[in-house]
């Protein structure tokens, strides 16, 4: 591959634009950008961290892992090639992962089909139609993680059952721990147009046991709608065969191309990671799906019911520290 011109302003623009459409726990953000010629670092904000539910950085590093594919998926549409390294420098930990951009041609097959999905997709924590997804969008789902050397691993109606008794567990957890419920107050509920998941995006209530996370759970959020969720959610669970920071931006990528690939057949996906956020709790979730692989985040899979509300972000020009 060589190497490309320096990028111009408007390119700049449109990659950092898709890189922070990236999810990220709590939406905090975490991520900082430098561009040095057609050379893009990714890296860690020291100042978004979360240290009470995410003490290792492995929940941020999954976030940059799918603020890097997007980045990968902006420059194939723009006619880059790309190739990239994680942690490339032992000096700088702060480096994340280091993308490196080819001369410009044509738009790159595969990866720049993606880029329109970028900005359509949100989190979406409201109810699913009880449809099945069809075996070929399933396979297309478990061929994306594949793709970026993850797993994903459908879960039966057995392992629903048990994965409904962690859930439990880890909501109550939430609930009794001060460190964690002073942090999440920092960025979940209200208003919050950069940063943060505002009130208008933690979805409804559910009448009856569900499995969805309420990420304000433990706050007062008056207003919010109630409804009936699904009885039979489609879960599944995304892992990496090792458990290092390697690993877990690895999961991130395998993350962002699984949930662009869900945006693509108008899928909607929300999280169940409360249940990999306690050791013990996450070691169950390991046994669950074969005790070989690492569980790095729980996806619920469906067709919405209703319009998605998006989360807001920092403007890509707040993100980028230098470019030169
Ligand atoms: C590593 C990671 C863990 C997450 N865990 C949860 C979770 O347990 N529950 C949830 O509702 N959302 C979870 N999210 C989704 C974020 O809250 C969401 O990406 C963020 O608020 C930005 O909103 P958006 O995805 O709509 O762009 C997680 C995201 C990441 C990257």
């Amino acid at each position: 591959m060589s190497t490309a011109a320096p990028l111009t302003d408007d390119e700049v623009g449109i990659l950092l634009t898709a890189a922070v459409h990236a999810p990220s726990m709590d939406n905090t953000q975490p991520w900082r950008f430098e561009v040095a010629g057609p050379v893009i670092d990714v890296r860690l904000d020291e100042e978004r961290l979360l240290p009470a539910a995410d003490p290792a950085g492995r929940a941020m590093r999954i976030g940059l892992g799918a603020a890097a594919f997007n980045l990968r998926v902006a420059a194939a549409m723009l006619g880059h090639e790309s190739a990239f390294t994680i942690a490339p420098d032992p000096a700088d930990p702060a480096v994340v992962a280091r993308i490196f951009l080819s001369e410009r041609n044509g738009p790159v097959p595969g990866l720049s089909a993606l880029y329109g999905e970028i900005t359509r997709r949100h989190t979406y924590r409201g109810p699913m139609v009880e449809q099945a997804i069809p075996p070929i969008v399933v396979g297309a789902l478990t061929g994306a993680a594949e793709a970026e050397g993850a797993v994903l691993h459908w879960l039966d109606e057995d392992a629903k059952r048990q994965l409904a008794q962690v859930l439990r567990e880890a909501d109550d957890l939430d609930l009794h721990d001060e460190d964690r419920l002073h942090e999440r107050a920092e960025w979940i509920g209200g208003k919050r147009p950069d940063d943060g998941v505002p009130d208008t995006a933690l979805g409804p209530v559910p009448t009856r046991p569900a499995m969805v996370r309420d990420l304000s759970a433990g706050f007062v959020t008056p207003g919010r709608d109630q409804a009936a969720f699904e009885e039979h959610p489609v879960i599944a669970v995304l892992s990496t065969e090792d458990e290092d920071e390697h690993a877990w931006v690895r999961a991130g990528l395998a993350l962002q191309r699984v949930l662009l690939t869900a945006t693509s057949s108008v899928l909607a996906v929300s999280f169940l990671n409360q249940a990999l956020e306690y050791p013990a709790l996450r070691g169950q979730i390991r046994q669950l799906v074969g005790g070989h692989a690492w569980p790095q985040m729980i996806l619920r899979i469906g067709y919405p019911t209703e319009a998605e509300a998006g989360t807001g972000r920092l403007p890509w020009r707040d993100t980028l520290d230098r470019w030169f």
